[in-house]
Order: structure tokens, then C-alpha cells, then sequence
């Protein structure tokens, strides 16, 4: 992988990238931070990022195509359990997109899409026996990676940015708005992501159970708030939950 460390760091806030580990290939970035956080190897603002990924994870035990060229990274954060740790991340990512130009939207709970397709994934894993969790990113980076198969759910960057595109100015500034966002109050989180969230006010469709309820808002927890069908209201929480638009 070409990737500029030096360049990277340029852009990360004070209390990230004490130690930053590059893989040209590794199997997760997730796996690989909690592993080396659990033996004591890797600690609070540590960043693991790769060139491609063999066994890339999401949400709810999905694979994440992780090719050559995309940007995968993995940094440790606190593990709060009243945190909004992947709102926050939601944000950032759209942050810096709209720095490129772009208008991103948000799918509950934390796909960022461009053009109503996935360009970013993100998956926040608590590290069991530490106060730390692993928030891994991973961004399409280049249209011709996309398989045929998913080309009309997934997004690229370069199909939407014109011109050069760092990889390490990405990545280094999403960290930093992370950083900045960690920092600002609860509700003002919340409003930046209701802003950017797809399907706000539309019928959505829960994926395990086929019901179709009205996606009304999001709470001060980042959960989903939904009307059924039979007027009843439902908070929905990520940690089961996935959703999808209807058609
Ligand atoms: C999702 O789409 O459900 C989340 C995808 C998260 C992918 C990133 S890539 C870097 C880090 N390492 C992984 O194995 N997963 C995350």
C-alpha cells in the first residue's frame, strides 16, 4: 500500500496516533487492535490501518469487502456504554466528505452513503476486559473495486470526487472531527446526525422481523425511533437491529 505516515499524522489531533501500526495487508484492523489492546500492546488513541483486509468485518457478522486502495483504519477510544460512539463516527465521516464537496447522508445506524449508495461502513467493538473499544472505518475508495454484484448499493469516492484523493488526509481528518466531536455536548451531536439521516419521516422496513414502521426520529441515545403500523411507538437499538428502505 502507498501510504504516507508523516502525512497522516499531520492531520491527526493531539491525543491520537501515539503509536500507529501499517499493514500493507492484514486479515481486520479491528481484529488486530483488539487482539494487541487485550495483551497489552495497544492502548487509548493507538490507530491500526491497512492497504487491504482478507477478512474485513461488519455489523451483525457481515463481511466487508476490503480490496486494495480502500482506507481501512481501527483506533481505540474509551468504551463508555452512554457514549455515542458510532453517531459520533457517523458524523465525522460525513464531516469530511462535505470538506470534499459532497452531500452525504447517513443510514441508521452507521452507513454513510453518497448518491443513496454505501461508500463507508463502521463498526464499533468493545475490547471485553478493558475500558476501550475498537471503532474501525472502511471507505470505497475506487469505483473499479466495486463488484458488479453490489455496484447498486455501493458507492465509491473517486466516482464522486474529482481529483486527487489523499487517503491520508481522510483518514487523518476524520480522527480529528471524531476527536472534536467527542467533546461537544450530547445534544448537539444528535442534531448534526438527525440532520444528515436517510429515511427521516419515510417507512422503513426492520430486516429481521419484515416490518414496515414510519422512522419518526432519533433519541439522545442514537436509537431509532419508529411508528408501527398499529400507532404504537418503538425504540430500536442498533446493537439487533438493521434496516432498510421501502420501495
Ligand atoms: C459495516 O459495514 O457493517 C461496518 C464495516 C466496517 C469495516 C471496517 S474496515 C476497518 C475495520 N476492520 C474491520 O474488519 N472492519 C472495520
Amino acid at each position: 500500500m502507498v501510504f504516507d505516515e508523516k502525512e497522516f499524522r499531520s492531520y491527526l489531533p493531539k491525543d491520537f496516533g501515539r503509536r500507529i501500526v501499517c499493514f500493507p495487508e492484514t486479515d481486520s484492523t479491528n481484529t488486530r487492535l483488539v487482539e494487541a489492546v487485550r495483551r497489552g500492546a495497544a492502548g487509548y488513541g493507538d490507530i491500526f490501518i491497512a492497504g487491504s483486509q482478507t477478512s474485513g468485518r461488519g455489523r451483525r457478522g457481515k463481511s466487508f469487502l476490503s480490496p486494495d486502495g480502500g482506507i481501512y483504519l481501527s483506533f481505540c477510544v474509551n468504551n463508555n456504554s452512554d457514549s455515542l460512539t458510532t453517531v459520533i463516527c457517523g458524523v465525522a465521516v460525513s464531516k469530511v466528505l462535505e470538506k470534499h464537496g459532497l452531500s452525504p447522508e447517513i443510514k441508521w445506524v452507521n452507513d454513510v452513503l453518497l448518491g443513496g449508495k454505501k461508500v463507508c461502513g463502521i463498526l464499533a467493538e468493545a475490547i471485553s476486559g478493558t475500558s476501550y473499544a475498537a471503532l474501525g472505518i472502511g471507505i470505497n475508495v475506487h469505483e473499479k473495486d466495486i463488484p458488479k454484484e453490489i455496484s447498486d448499493i455501493a458507492a465509491s469516492l473517486d466516482a464522486h470526487i474529482n481529483g486527487e484523493i489523499s487517503k491520508e488526509k481522510i483518514a487523518g481528518s476524520i480522527i480529528s472531527e471524531f476527536s472534536k466531536l467527542t467533546c461537544a455536548d450530547r445534544s448537539s451531536v444528535i442534531a448534526e446526525y438527525r440532520k444528515r439521516l436517510r429515511f427521516l419521516g419515510s417507512d422503513i422496513r426492520i430486516i429481521s422481523t419484515g416490518e414496515i414502521c414510519k422512522a419518526t426520529d432519533v433519541s439522545e441515545n442514537g436509537e431509532l425511533i419508529v411508528k408501527k403500523k398499529n400507532g404504537d411507538i418503538a425504540i430500536l437499538n442498533s446493537g439487533e437491529i438493521s434496516i432498510s428502505e421501502v420501495n
